[in-house]
């Protein structure tokens, strides 16, 4: 069944713990965090403390998406703060070594993900498979919530499932940004095992009806 990881960034961060316990309460999977530098993005979210803060007031595994010009730097803070998935980009230039930041996150104990964004060819992970549990398949340019879904990702979900399936490795294939209830049954179609909700879930009058919805 595929899971649903709703997305925190466009949440009220005044009541960031009431928005928590009501998505673990909403039956979300996952806890999506958007930890961003305003360097490899063009906009700042929150880091390590806001993680420690969410990991005190919900057990739900949190899906720390590092969208940060540097991750090799803080993958053992991010662990240290209750991490339980870290996702690093493929872009990022201390990714260069990109199965030397993969196994420092393994290192830590925590399960390892790869993101790329919309203009990456999916070649540029095709040597990592082996080594990560979850591709991160972005459907908008990272940085800023409530976007519109980039229809091509559709074939790139496709392709990057196919290859998985040739490669016989048991990764999740997440789909984050603009992800929605008019499209995510062609995601879900696609190959997707894992849907980050942020504006769909979180700005909802019926969030829990929502992930419901997007599981169903
Ligand atoms: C984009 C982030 C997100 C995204 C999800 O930079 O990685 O996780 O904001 O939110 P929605 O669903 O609002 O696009
Ligand atoms: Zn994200």
């Amino acid at each position: 069944m595929v899971k649903i990881a709703p997305s925190l960034l466009t949440a009220d961060f005044a009541y960031i713990g009431d928005t928590v316990k009501m998505l673990d309460e909403s039956g979300a999977d996952w806890i999506h965090c958007d930890v961003m530098d305003n360097v490899f993005v063009p906009n700042m979210s929150f880091g390590q403390p806001m993680i420690q803060a969410i990991r005190r007031i919900t057990s739900k595994p949190l899906d720390v998406h590092l969208m940060l010009i540097d991750p090799m730097k803080y993958i053992r803070e991010f662990a240290d703060s209750g991490a339980d998935l870290i996702t690093v980009h493929a872009e990022s230039p201390s990714s260069v070594h990109l199965q030397r930041v993969i196994a420092s996150i393994k290192q830590c104990g925590k399960k390892a993900g790869v993101a790329i964004n919309p203009g990456t060819h999916p070649d540029a992970i095709e040597f990592v498979y082996e080594d990560i549990d979850l591709v991160l398949v972005m459907s908008v340019n990272p940085g800023y919530g409530a976007q519109s879904f980039i229809p091509q990702t559709l074939r790139k979900i496709e392709y990057v499932a196919d290859r998985a399936a040739r490669l016989g490795v048991p990764v999740e294939i997440e789909v984050d940004g603009g992800v929605n209830l008019e499209n995510y049954r062609s995601i879900r179609d696609a190959g997707a095992t894992v849907l980050v909700a942020g504006h769909a879930v979180v700005d909802a009058e019926d969030p829990a009806g929502v992930i419901e919805a997007l599981r169903s």
